[in-house]
């Protein structure tokens, strides 16, 4: 069967990165037998270039009839003073919601050929291989009632709700614990109870699932606390469970230990599995269209496509290893160069797909 991809490559450098890997995609057709049908579609500033929408209609259509979609990035400084509901950014998290992509995959992995690009020593990261699993679709992200309002003495209040229904909660934390069972049968479930009702609530419904993996070590952690552990021993994690906002921030922390965030792919994905991949970096205006940008974070989203959309994990695994091959090669894009000499984002794509050549010859 022909799988369906959406292609919304975005904003920025949105476009080169997905070039990449479109180039990697292609190899795996022609190649490898895999079969897939591309629909390119507007997101983000884009969509608000060419229709008036950071989430056009006609690419919420194509995203809700694809098997997958393949999310370059969104933003730019352009739309930054567009009003708050046409800005790129609410495109992102309309198509969220919309999808009900409600479990987001954000994997903070230190390759060992690049160990030294971490803030933190060697000994504390090497080998680092964390899996943040944060709540997408819930939480004080989409809370109602939200806004700017004025009070009875004329001042401005800003305010916004969180909240977590117990079948929000209960899903993330089974999606959680499903992954730490492909993994080493951990899960640290991050809160902030001592403070939040809400929390008090996510604590007790992660302790009730927890009962069918019995499996599976489950600990809990306030959040102020685990943003410290993940930087003074970030290798006692093995999966984080978090809620939306909580997630957002420790997931850049996570990414940030390994140095190199443009490295770093993620899924984001529905009760089905139909999910939507993209690399944990931003648009990136400041460096769009120099042929600079890694690509390799959106190829990495890439296998995670093959892996959980497409039920290819052979073939994931082949992007994976051409990845580690490439880096073995002394290959770098300038980000993760340190220094040294680095190639181009054409560049970079076409070297992944030498190596998956090279390895099956
Ligand atoms: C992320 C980003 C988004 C978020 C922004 C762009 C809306 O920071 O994917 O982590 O806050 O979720
Ligand atoms: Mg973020």
């Amino acid at each position: 069967m022909t799988a369906k991809i959406a292609v919304l490559a975005g904003d920025g450098i949105g476009p080169e990165i997905i070039a990449a890997a479109l180039g990697v995609l292609d190899c795996l057709q022609r190649d490898f037998g895999l079969s897939v049908e591309l629909e390119h579609a507007d997101i983000g500033g884009a969509g608000y270039d060419q229709y008036g929408q950071p989430l056009p209609e006609e690419t919420l259509q194509i995203c809700q009839q694809a098997d997958a979609i393949l999310f370059g990035a969104i933003g730019g400084p352009k739309y930054d003073t567009l009003e708050r509901d046409l800005r790129p950014e609410k495109g992102l998290l309309r198509l969220r919601s919309a999808l009900s992509l409600f479990s987001n995959l954000r994997p903070a992995i230190l390759y060992p050929q690049l160990a030294a690009a971490s803030s933190l020593k060697p000994e504390l990261v090497a080998g680092l291989d964390l899996m943040i699993v944060r709540e997408l679709t819930g939480g004080i992200y989409f809370g109602e009632p939200r806004g700017i309002r004025q009070l009875e003495n004329g001042e401005r209040q800003g305010f916004n709700t969180l909240v977590y229904a117990e079948h929000e909660i209960e899903r993330i934390a089974r999606s959680a614990f499903d992954i730490a069972r492909l993994r080493s049968r951990r899960l640290c479930s991050v809160d902030k109870a001592n403070v939040l009702e809400v929390s008090e609530l996510w604590r007790e419904v992660v302790e009730r699932v927890g009962k069918d993996y019995d499996d599976v070590e489950l600990s809990h952690l306030y959040v102020d606390n685990a943003s410290m552990q993940l930087v003074r021993a970030p290798k006692q994690f093995d999966v984080i469970v978090t809620s939306n906002l909580f997630g957002d921030i420790l997931s850049d922390t996570a990414a940030m230990l390994t140095g190199s965030i443009g490295m770093l792919p993620s899924a984001s994905l529905d009760i089905d599995a139909r999910g939507m991949y993209e690399p944990v970096h931003g648009s990136a205006p400041d460096i769009a269209g120099q042929n600079i940008a890694n690509p390799l974070a959106t190829i990495l989203s890439l296998a995670m496509l093959l892996r959980y959309s497409l039920q290819q994990g052979e073939l994931a695994q082949r992007i994976e290893t051409a990845v580690g091959a490439v880096l073995d090669q002394g290959l770098r894009t300038v980000d993760i160069a340190a220094g040294a000499e680095s190639i181009g984002t054409r560049q970079m794509g076409d070297a992944v797909v030498a190596a998956i050549r090279a390895d099956a010859s």
